[in-house]
């Protein structure tokens, strides 16, 4: 984890209350993997002075740029969606646990997102390709209004949306087009904590990964508000500190 300066150098909404961000961070001394979260002070002198967990939806390590995605849940993140092309941000990059990108032999990977947990898996969809690895994406959101980079990933494999109220897309829950797991090699999710649940119960006993999104009060692993029991009963995880990202079996949702 590393602190950076950055400057917001675009920003555009893309859906609702969903903001799109790019930042050009001036020295990239760490570049984040997929599933890692930037920590971004928000406010100066404000009431929001807190740093907040945002979603990385791609890096450009060239560039030096992060794209982040963030919806508007609170007066940190509305300030945020107010910041100004040209303002400076100070970040925290690299931090938590991302998803294993190197270690894993498989052919072919299911990624199922929900919400404002579809930016980390769109990086990481990119990471995979890079590898050779084939990509299959579920993208789950509540109406047709909140649908963001069905393109996006449409161009790295296939793709299906599916909408809460049925507006666009399958209408339901991304628990209804699942297919066999046995088609892939693992599964990665990311998305409320119901969504979690919902996913690693019908793929129980298929190797996974699940990214929990959680309100995180320091976000460095010092004030124990983002723990999460592991599955053996023995103590506890820290989301953001030992997390976001865990093997599916690993903790109890
Ligand atoms: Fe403080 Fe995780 S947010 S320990």
């Amino acid at each position: 984890m590393k602190k950076a300066q950055a400057v917001l150098a675009d920003k555009r909404k893309i859906a609702k209350d969903t903001y799109e961000m790019e930042l050009t961070v001036e020295e990239m001394n760490v570049i984040p993997t997929p599933g890692q979260f930037a920590h971004i002070r928000i406010g100066n002198g404000s009431a929001h002075m807190l740093r907040r967990p945002i979603s990385i939806a791609d890096v450009d390590p060239i560039q030096n740029t992060l794209t982040i995605i963030f919806k508007v849940i609170g007066g940190g993140t509305n300030e945020l969606s107010h910041c100004q092309v040209g303002d400076e941000l100070d970040v925290l990059i690299g931090c938590g646990q991302g998803y294993p990108v190197e270690d894993l032999a498989i052919q072919k990977a299911l990624l199922i997102g929900g919400g404002i947990g579809v930016p980390p898996l769109y990086y990481l969809a990119k990471r995979l390709r890079e590898q050779g690895i084939e990509v299959t994406s579920i993208l789950g959101f509540q109406t047709k209004e909140h649908v963001f980079y069905e393109k996006e990933f449409s161009l790295l494999g296939g793709v299906q949306i599916v909408t809460n109220d049925g507006s666009y897309g399958h209408k339901g829950f991304v628990t209804d087009v699942v297919p066999p797991v046995s088609d892939f090699g693992s599964y990665f999710t990311c998305g409320p904590t119901g969504m979690l649940k919902a996913v690693t119960h019908q793929l129980k006993g298929q190797k996974g990964y699940i990214s929990i999104e959680e309100r995180m009060g320091c976000g460095i692993g010092a004030c124990y508000a983002c723990v999460v029991p592991i599955a053996d009963g023995e103590g506890f995880r820290k989301i953001c500190k030992d997390g976001p990202v865990f093997k599916a079996e690993e903790v109890v949702l």
